[in-house]
């Protein structure tokens, strides 16, 4: 098959397609014929090596964590799928690629109706979005900062966070106020003057902040209007985390969360936007646009 690799960390050209075996599905596990593929932060960090220490990384290394697709061979014991059926998946570096192999219970059907590339880019930002609130304990009534409204898991953060009936205040450059609004946000500048932003639109203070940037000014205005120190969380920074004594979160994934905000986003109630679409083989340029910042919506890898 087809497949990303890198032969070593670096900037988004180390990306090339090579030519490698398909993987076979073993007990337990079922091979999916890749549709369409997700990027995200993570992938780029992974590429430029901020995760050696964390991830078992061996050159050729492929890289994607997320993906949809259509399952075309079933292990023994991977019971509940056939093949033919239409799934969402994750995977840990594995999903730039014509075809994945995973435990069945990293797959979960992808509902009818959702397209192909907006299912591949549920899973990641939809549980970060997800388990980072449930964290955070956000309940109707409360507002929430979110730090980084724009982007793939603020943008899914800030809508699940208004359904739960919280209200939101989003952190965005000015060219994306208009889209934070829209999300269901009030959106504030980022930059000096932030506190004095945020206490202008909060004056007795927020219940929860959500961090997604990873800036020290993202965490120390948090803890300036956050009631309860213990109710701000970073997805982003550990040592910010421990400097500051809040909570760094790190996603923990499921099938059944993955479904439930594919679910979501079929009904229409969660808005997930693909900003651009690339082949397998523009995969660098996809990179550098990952690294670029300044875009409203997800990108995606689309395959044949
Ligand atoms: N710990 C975990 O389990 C976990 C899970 C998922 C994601 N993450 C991390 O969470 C972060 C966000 O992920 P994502 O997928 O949402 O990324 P993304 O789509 O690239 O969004 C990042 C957003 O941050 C905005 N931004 C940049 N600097 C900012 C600042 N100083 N203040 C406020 N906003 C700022 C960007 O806006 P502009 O481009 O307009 O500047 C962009 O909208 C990444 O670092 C990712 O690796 C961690």
């Amino acid at each position: 098959m087809k497949a990303v690799v890198m032969d070593s960390y670096g900037t988004p050209d180390v990306l090339r397609v090579a030519e490698i075996p398909d993987p076979q599905a073993a007990a337990g596990q079922v091979r999916v014929r890749i549709k369409a593929a997700g990027l995200n932060p993570i992938d780029a960090k992974i590429r430029r090596g901020e995760f050696d220490a964390v991830y078992d990384i061996s050159f050729p290394q492929q890289l994607g964590n997320e993906f949809a697709g259509v399952v075309d061979q079933v292990g023994e014991e991977a019971d509940g799928f056939a093949a033919g059926d239409e799934v969402i998946g994750f995977v840990d570096m594995a999903a730039y690629a014509q075809y994945v192999v995973v435990p069945a219970e990293n797959v979960t059907r992808k509902p009818q109706g959702l397209a192909w590339e907006t299912a591949a880019v549920t899973g990641a930002v939809g549980q970060a979005a997800y388990h980072a609130l449930r964290t955070l304990g956000v309940t109707a009534g409360e507002t929430v900062l979110v730090h980084g409204a724009a982007g793939g898991v603020g943008g899914v953060a800030v809508q699940l966070a208004r359904a739960w009936g919280a209200t939101v205040i989003g952190t965005a450059r000015e060219d994306n106020h208009d889209y934070v609004r829209s999300l269901g946000a009030t959106p504030v500048s980022y930059g000096e003057g932030l506190e004095r932003r945020v206490r202008a639109l909060a004056p007795e203070g927020v219940d929860a902040a959500l961090d997604l940037t990873g800036t020290e000014e993202a965490i120390t205005a948090s803890l300036a209007v956050t009631r309860d120190t213990k109710r701000i969380v970073t997805l982003v920074s550990p040592p910010l985390a421990q400097r500051y004594g809040i909570t760094m979160m790190f996603g923990t994934r499921s099938a059944a969360t993955v479904a439930q905000v594919a679910e979501l986003s079929a009904r229409g109630e969660l808005r997930l936007p693909v900003a651009h679409r690339y082949p397998l083989a523009a995969i660098a340029e996809a990179h550098q646009a990952l690294e670029a910042g300044g875009r409203r919506g997800k990108l995606v890898l689309t395959l044949d």
